[in-house]
């Protein structure tokens, strides 16, 4: 899979990309992820990208033209299964989302900023808006960085152990069920034995019945 993300702060990217999961998915090259940096493509002399909205108000907006030249150079060299804006007026980012989206070979994320971009960016190029809560963040990149992450994640060979991803709370439907490691005791708190004993039969039962009394405690509208 090939990820390409048009930004104003690349830099923010450093640390998610370049660690653990995601660094090693790059290195064993089962996904590549390409920074653009929106203010290399403003042909403003000062590099500028943003300007003040229409109409008044506070609070800049992202231009269309620097947006533009990027989506449109990227397109030109391949084409692209989607071209995602991060924003909180978005579809909300689910499991399945994330599981669809691992399927695809090429996908541009553009990043909002400020109070976004201009919406003639939207009717013109996006293809899917993506929210990852009903909050707002400064910008799109920490939501580019965890839809990226649970993308990621699912592509096959990314994970050591290919069923962990599988075994996820939300895979099917559920939260995932507790899990212990060693000491089997500590403060009086105990490993239940069921784990300790190691019936496999046993072990999957107790599972998904921790699984459902989980959701039903946690999540009830996930059986909805
Ligand atoms: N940009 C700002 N807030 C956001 C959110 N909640 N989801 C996606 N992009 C955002």
């Amino acid at each position: 899979m090939r990820i390409d993300v048009i930004t104003v702060l690349p830099k923010l990217f450093d640390g998610p990309f370049s660690d653990s999961i995601l660094k090693r998915a790059q290195e064993k090259h089962l996904v590549e992820i390409y920074l653009h940096n929106l203010r290399d493509y403003s042909n403003e002399k000062h590099k500028n990208v943003d300007d003040y909205q229409y109409g008044g108000g506070a609070g800049m907006v992202l231009r269309i033209e620097p947006i533009a030249a990027c989506i449109e150079k990227l397109t030109s060299e391949r084409s692209y299964d989607e071209i995602i804006y991060m924003t909180p007026d978005g579809k909300l980012l689910e499991q399945n989302l994330s599981n669809h989206l691992s399927t695809f070979q090429n996908l541009i994320i553009l990043c909002g900023h400020y109070k976004g971009v201009d919406e003639r960016v939207r009717e013109l190029y996006i293809t899917q808006e993506i929210s990852i809560g009903s909050f707002v963040l400064s910008g799109g990149e920490l939501a580019a960085a965890v839809l990226v992450d649970s993308v990621i994640r699912l592509i096959p060979g990314v994970l050591g152990n290919e069923t962990s991803a599988l075994t996820d709370s939300y895979q099917d439907g559920l939260l995932a069920p507790p899990v212990y490691t060693r000491p089997p005791e500590f403060k009086g708190l105990r490993v239940p034995e069921v784990l300790i004993k190691g019936n496999f039969k046993e072990i999957d039962a107790w599972r998904e019945e921790e699984a459902i009394k989980r959701t039903q405690e946690r999540r009830p509208d996930l059986f909805d």
